[in-house]
């Protein structure tokens, strides 16, 4: 494409920034973002950036952990490019303002889940995201980026299949020669969850509107520790990777019968090990034992997790505290290449809205900042003219059909309604029958006419439920975030990536 031509960025977290910041150079930039350009998920992030920086370390060992996370299902390509891509796009975001923890003057790294080396970095001690986010922002702002803050995108603008630019809320248009989408995740389509408010699957809603593929919507990331309190505020996986343990009402740590690995093991079986624990104790909550990392080193390693603690009466350095899985990251997505690339020209799709296949069935923990680091730097490179579109390889299951139109006569969604639903049938355990209602429930409630945010934003959420039933529907095995108790092992047959094609 020639330069100074004009793209549009949905979407304020470390990906749309990433993007804004590589493409301001060479195209006019507007960011879209329908709260303040700090509120993302991005901003929450915890336990860190996992990227190789060490001689210990290395590329394949990161590929390596990262494939096997994906249980079965990660594609190669996009996981090396993450790997290999990382240190340098690391480098360019220290070299952006981004201060990670040091010990002396070498960066610090911690341990999290199902990784082999311990190469986590992270800044603010347990406020990575907050350090990402506010320098990147510093940087959006001494830039040429047009920034329009409380601006809710609702839709995208087509032309002849192509996407040719955005509508907003109110009805004015923008007009782009590329439009990339960076609006994140989906965590409000569960009633718990670690996610923000704005985490409300709006990219994916409008991309499924205008006729793109979705891919691997079924699997869906419960993370295992969120503080059993109201607001679900998360209690980093770094937490366990220092040594903190999960306990039953006894004082045992059941996770060592469930995988070798114990508290260490892949986020799903952790969370599916604490909620087969709550089954067998109920009313008596799981709890985080971190006492043995004493409350000096808990306060200065993880500050913000020690004041929501003590914000909620927990004074975890000399109790263990109560968690509970919560939903975390969407694995699914609009289904991109390595370039961002969609089916549709001319958009684009980076970070948690994406699915360029990367995290397989189960996101390896903290390898989704790194991701929208390095595919928001790549996306701005495969805007070429023409647009080439990404095409579906022919391995990958049968689509699922996902019809658009609303019956005329059914009830406007209710969102507590359907975030319950969705919880009940398609949370950390599904099956069958369950999910059978649920399509015949969903299908029973209409999007509402978008006459504000909450209204725009519970249309995406129907349209991406039923997405996500449909699909855990069709897929008959468990694997990674998605588990069938009806069909509780992996199937190979059924190693196969899953799509939807939207029928209007
Ligand atoms: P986001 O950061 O979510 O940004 C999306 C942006 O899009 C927001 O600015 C939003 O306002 C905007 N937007 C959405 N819809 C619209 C619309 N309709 N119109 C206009 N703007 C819109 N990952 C790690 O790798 N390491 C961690 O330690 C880690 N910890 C986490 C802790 C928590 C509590 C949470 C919730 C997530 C964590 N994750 C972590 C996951 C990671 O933070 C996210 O996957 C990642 O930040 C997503 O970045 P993004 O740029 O794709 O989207
Ligand atoms: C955490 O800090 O446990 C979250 C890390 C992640 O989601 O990658």
């Amino acid at each position: 494409m020639d330069s100074r031509r004009h793209i549009i960025i949905v979407g304020s977290g470390v990906a749309g920034m990433t993007a804004a910041l590589e493409a301001v150079g060479t195209y006019d930039v507007t960011l879209l973002t329908k709260a303040d350009l700090a509120e993302s998920n991005t901003r929450y992030a915890q336990g860190g950036v996992a990227v190789v920086t060490t001689d210990d370390d290395s590329v394949e060992s990161h590929v390596a952990d990262t494939l096997a996370a994906g249980a079965g299902l990660s594609d190669e390509h996009t996981v090396a490019i993450l790997c290999a891509e990382g240190p340098a796009v690391i480098e360019e975001m220290i070299e952006r303002g981004v201060k990670f923890d040091r010990h002396g003057d070498q960066l610090a790294h911690g341990l999290e889940a199902a990784h082999s080396h311990a190469r986590i970095l992270h800044a603010g001690g347990d406020a990575t995201g907050a350090g990402i986010a506010y320098a990147l922002i510093d940087r959006i702002h001494h830039s040429a980026v047009t920034v329009r803050e409380q601006t809710t995108v609702v839709d995208l603008v087509l032309d002849d299949g192509s996407a040719v630019g955005v509508r907003l809320l109110g009805g004015e248009e923008l007009r782009a020669d590329a439009v990339i989408l960076a609006t994140g995740g989906a965590g409000q389509l569960f009633p718990h969850t670690t996610n923000p408010e704005i985490a409300t699957a709006d990219g994916l809603g409008m991309a499924l509107r205008a006729g793109a593929v979705a891919a691997d919507l079924e699997f869906y990331q419960f993370h295992p520790t969120s503080l059993d309190a109201p607001g679900n505020f998360l209690i980093s996986e770094a937490v366990r990777g220092e040594g903190a343990t999960l306990i039953d009402a006894d004082g045992r740590r059941f996770m060592l019968d469930v995988h070798p690995d114990a508290e260490l093991a892949p986020r799903d079986v952790v969370a599916r090990g604490i909620a087969a624990q709550m089954v067998r104790q109920p009313g008596i909550p799981v709890r985080l034992d971190a006492t043995a990392l004493g409350a000096e080193f808990l306060a200065e390693r993880f500050p913000n997790i020690d004041a929501a603690c003590r914000a909620q009466g927990f004074d975890w350095g000399l109790t263990p505290v109560p968690v509970t899985p919560a939903a975390h990251y969407y694995m699914g997505g609009i289904r991109t290449d390595e370039w961002g690339r969609t089916s549709v020209p001319r958009l684009f799709a980076i970070g948690e809205v994406a699915c360029n296949g990367l995290h397989g069935a189960n996101r390896l923990a903290s390898n989704s900042l790194l991701e929208g680091a390095v595919y928001g730097t790549r996306v701005i490179e495969g805007i070429t003219d023409p647009p080439p579109v990404v095409e579906l390889v022919d391995d990958w299951m049968a689509p699922v059909d996902l019809a658009l139109d609303d019956d005329p006569d059914a009830d406007d969604v209710n969102r507590s309604d359907l975030q319950q639903l969705m919880w009940d049938a398609a949370g950390l355990a599904r099956n069958g029958p369950d999910l059978d209602r649920a399509v015949t429930t969903l299908r029973r409630s209409k999007a509402p006419a978008v006459i504000d945010a909450k209204s725009a934003e519970d249309a995406n959420l129907l349209v991406v439920a039923r997405a996500v039933v449909a699909s855990a529907l069709a897929r008959r095995e468990s694997r990674g975030g998605h588990y069938r108790t009806d069909f509780p092992q992996s199937d190979p047959a059924q190693a196969k990536h899953s799509s939807v094609r939207p029928t209007p």
